[in-house]
């Protein structure tokens, strides 16, 4: 059998050359010229698969874009592996911060440029690849590989999940891998053991039928603007809680364990708000900044509009205002008393003159990993491997919304392996992913089958 590094070393620029492909497609979810480009990402990815010697077929979701499935040619007896990513990307806008075409990949200083780079398509591009390696030797571990890949992540909506619930069979497994999160640092190879859940809404008011002299009906009109800004501003109390009434039940105080892991994570305040290109920032009261973007809920606007925003002035009442915001919630928060307790938190404090909508765009909970798994000394060890370093354990501030859906219908053996890496500019400009990361993550994928059979 030909070792995994000696394989690296022989195929890596075929390897490259085929991850630059799979990124030359644009495939962003959240905008419908793209319709076409996520399907032909799609039917890459089948095509690949087929090409070697998985089976593959691509699945109808709704409204949505078409999920791929895989597998391995079935040893019966097996256990069963399933891993999960997901080919659509963010927009690239705006476009004029990109040094490169965020769709011409290009390999600069260690590290490969483009859309997808490092979410996801990079890190999902490992397990395919440790897939080709297992495929093209003789003697594979006796594991089932299923790959199951979404062109929907970005853009929210719970068509995956209804898409998963209605797939158990096909999508059945022992444990479930997926590279969608981030290294702690540089050198610090992590497992992603929490991610938070998001909830998202836009909230519109409408005041007067139509714009309005401020001058002859100010002052009696009440101000979809003004309101706007009254009630998100009382989002907040002083000490940056959320003031919805209730919000804090679920959140649980992190356990003496907890703390003392946090503790030790090497993280240096200064040097997080360098990466954000601030000089410092405030959040919740009495608690450090690790633990505000990992453990605690937050709540964000993301955009506000309304009224007059041209050239010059214009004196109006305008007639609606709207806003875009999430909440990240931790474990045990549940989306749905979120919706229902912020709904009645908005209407109470909507006056005379104003009408509100408050439309869910999407809407998932946090995850908490049991570490004490089998599985999860597989993937220490498979990291260890991959990295030559031993993994640290993470909860992570972002979200996977479905991870929640899969432990619990599929299986609690879930396994996040971080290979991107927090400075890689995800969702921004000049998104990059640094290959060193990705020969790793290969190598990590690979020892991760035979560890897997280990288990048995
Ligand atoms: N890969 C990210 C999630 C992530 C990032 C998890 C870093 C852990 C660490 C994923 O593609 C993403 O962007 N998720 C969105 C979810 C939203 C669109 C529902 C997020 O977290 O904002
Ligand atoms: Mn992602
Ligand atoms: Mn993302």
């Amino acid at each position: 059998m030909l070792s995994i590094t000696d394989y690296l070393s022989e195929n890596s620029e075929i390897l490259k050359k085929e991850l630059f492909e799979l990124l030359r497609i644009p495939s962003i979810s959240a905008q419908t010229e793209h319709e076409e480009d996520c399907r032909k990402t799609a039917e890459w990815l089948r095509d690949y698969f087929l090409k070697i010697g998985f089976s593959s077929q691509l699945f109808p979701v709704s409204t949505n874009h078409p999920m791929v499935y895989a597998e391995s040619p079935f040893i019966p007896g097996a256990k069963t592996l399933l891993i999960y990513g997901h080919y659509d990307v963010q927009p690239v806008d705006p476009l004029e911060l990109w040094e490169t075409a965020p769709f011409e990949p290009v390999e600069k200083d260690g590290y490969l440029y483009g859309r997808g780079t490092s979410d996801d398509k990079g890190p999902l591009f490992t397990h395919i690849a440790a897939a080709k390696f297992w495929m093209s030797q003789e003697n594979r571990p006796h594991l089932n590989v299923k790959f199951i890949l979404e062109g929907d992540e970005e853009s929210s909506g719970s068509a995956t999940e209804i898409f998963v619930r209605e797939h158990t069979d096909l999508l059945s497994c022992d444990y479930l891998a997926l590279s969608d999160s981030t290294q702690f640092a540089p050198g610090c190879p992590s497992i992603t053991c929490g991610l938070r859940g998001v909830a998202a809404y836009e909230l519109t008011l409408f005041g007067p039928r139509q714009d309005l002299h401020s001058g002859m009906f100010g002052g009696a009109v009440t101000n979809p603007c003004t309101i706007l800004m009254e009630i998100l501003g009382e989002m907040h109390d002083s000490d940056r809680r959320i003031t919805i009434p209730g919000f804090y039940d679920a959140v649980k105080r992190l356990s003496p364990e907890d703390e003392e892991q946090l503790r030790f994570l090497p993280f240096d305040d200064a040097a997080f708000f360098e990466s954000a290109g601030v000089s410092g920032g405030i959040g919740e009261a009495d608690m450090s900044v690790l633990e505000r973007i990992t453990t605690r809920p937050t709540f964000d606007i993301n955009g506000i509009t309304g009224g007059y925003q041209g050239e010059g002035g214009k004196t109006i009442i305008p007639a609606k205002a709207s806003a875009k915001f999430t909440f990240r919630l931790v474990p045990n928060q549940d989306p749905e008393w979120l919706t229902a307790a912020l709904s009645h938190w908005l209407e109470e404090r909507i006056p005379e003159g104003i009408e509100m909508k408050l439309d869910v765009e999407g809407t998932s909970g946090g995850y908490l990993l049991d570490l004490d798994r089998p599985c999860m000394k597989a993937a220490a060890h498979a990291m260890e491997f991959g990295f030559g370093r031993s993994p640290f354990f993470v909860r992570e501030g972002g979200s996977i919304p479905i991870v929640a859906a899969f432990s619990k219908l599929l299986t609690p053996n879930v396994m996040l392996l971080a290979y991107s890496q927090k400075t890689d500019n995800a969702h921004g400009p000049n998104e990059h992913f640094c290959l060193t990361d990705f020969w790793r993550g290969i190598k990590t994928n690979v020892k991760l089958w035979q560890e897997l059979t280990a288990l048995d």
